[in-house]
């Protein structure tokens, strides 16, 4: 995990990075809104789960969460969800009817505590409302992003991401050609189906988007970026027609093996 910290006067990212061999830096971020009823948006990697609460608790008392919204059930986004309920007695879980099934072969989910969004459905928090949206791109079926009403944030889950060379707090501190490479990359790696879209299609979606004209993208993997979502569907429009991402191969990890080997 690295420090929490604060992009709009509500609302503060928990930032964690996750290395890629040979490639740099995956960011994973939850975020949490300061709404009338506060939100915390997605619970990170369990991997950190220690480090994630005791971050969590340096941003808000668990105890006046009262929503947790799970963008979708992929692992990285799940991290310390039970431990949060937990700690977060007051709070709903606001997600995909299909999130909680699939999460309901490993635990059992406490559906009094849920609430079940579709893309389009919204719910009140107080100051604002918060509208699911499933972006165009998403590497799980339950996938809904949040489009918050008061600060103008797209909260994108998988979509906008990308892997950048080191972390960092802000997209503005990543050059832009290689942000726009991670960008570019992540997006034929996280969804390889975008490779079968018809782009006319795919433009509709994007432009969906720039409908909604987001002030800040908060992605859960990549810094906080303000100002660039045209940038950014600009980029992503031209991910069907790009060279599709292929995973290393067994001969990669034996050189990446053969070097840790060489380095101790
Ligand atoms: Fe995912
Ligand atoms: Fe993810």
């Amino acid at each position: 995990m690295d420090k929490p910290h604060q992009v709009t006067p509500d609302i503060e990212v928990l930032p964690a990075h996750f290395p890629i061999p040979g490639m740099g830096f995956l960011p994973v971020n939850a975020f949490v809104i300061k709404a009338t009823e506060p939100v915390l948006v997605d619970t990170g990697m369990g991997m950190d789960s220690e480090e994630f609460m005791k971050a969590l608790r340096t941003v808000i008392n668990p105890q006046d969460l009262r929503w947790v919204w799970l963008t979708h059930d992929d692992l990285d986004h799940t991290g310390s969800l039970r431990k949060v309920l937990e700690a977060a007695p007051r709070a709903r879980l606001a997600v995909n009817a299909l999130a909680m099934l699939r999460m309901s072969s490993a635990w059992q989910v406490p559906m009094d505590r849920v609430y079940w969004l579709n893309s389009g459905d919204s719910i009140r928090v107080g100051d604002r409302r918060l509208t699911a949206i499933r972006p165009p791109l998403f590497d799980n079926p339950t996938t809904i992003g949040i489009y918050d009403d008061k600060s103008e944030a797209f909260f994108s889950a998988d979509y906008f991401g990308g892997i950048i060379p080191s972390p960092a707090q802000n997209a503005d501190d990543v050059p832009e050609g290689i942000l726009a490479q991670g960008i570019i990359r992540w997006a034929s790696a996280d969804s390889p189906w975008v490779h079968m879209v018809q782009p006319r299609e795919f433009s509709r979606a994007l432009e969906r988007i720039q409908q909604i004209a987001p002030k800040i993208i908060f992605s859960a993997h990549l810094p906080p970026a303000r100002g660039k979502t045209g940038q950014f569907l600009e980029l992503l429009a031209r991910v069907p027609a790009s060279t599709p991402f292929v995973a290393p191969n067994q001969e990669t990890l034996e050189q990446i093996l053969a070097q840790m080997r060489g380095g101790t």
